[in-house]
């Protein structure tokens, strides 16, 4: 059991969950009510959320393009989040096809999507494990 009482493992459709809110805002479906009326309330209080996470998602793919086109061919992603295409291994292998990425992510919502994503590319990898208990 996480800090936050959150099981490992276990999908948990009552509460909004950061992965599936984030996924709303950008504009995805893999999102529950809940945590549709979660990213209304926090894009009501903080309007410029909308346009953060397109600027956060467009950030990472600068910074991944720019890793990999300095050399780095072994990516730690943590806190992988639900899969938005492009994806980091996608942009890595757009620079270099050799390139190996490990996505990390304690949400099983988030592993069941990379899971099945992951199932078509070689050189990915996906664990469900929490950062707070490295
Ligand atoms: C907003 S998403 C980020 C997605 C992507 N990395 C990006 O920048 O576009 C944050 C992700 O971190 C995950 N996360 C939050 N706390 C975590 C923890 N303690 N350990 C592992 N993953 C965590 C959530 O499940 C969610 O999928």
């Amino acid at each position: 059991m996480s800090q936050d009482g959150f099981r490992t493992g276990e999908i948990d459709t009552s509460r909004p969950h950061p992965a599936r809110i984030y996924d709303y805002l950008l504009g995805g479906k893999d999102n529950y009510e809940v945590d549709q009326q979660a990213g209304d309330q926090l894009a009501s209080a903080a309007p410029e959320v909308r346009i953060g996470v397109k600027a956060n998602r467009a950030f990472l793919q600068r910074a991944v393009r720019y890793v990999v086109s300095s050399g780095v061919r072994q990516i730690l992603d943590v806190g992988t989040g639900l899969p938005t295409a492009p994806n980091v291994h996608e942009t890595a292998h757009e620079v270099a096809p050799d390139v190996r990425v490990a996505y990390v992510d304690n949400d099983p919502i988030v592993k069941a999507h990379a899971d099945a994503l992951l199932s078509r590319s070689g050189a990915t990898s996906i664990v469900l494990a929490d950062l707070r208990d490295p």
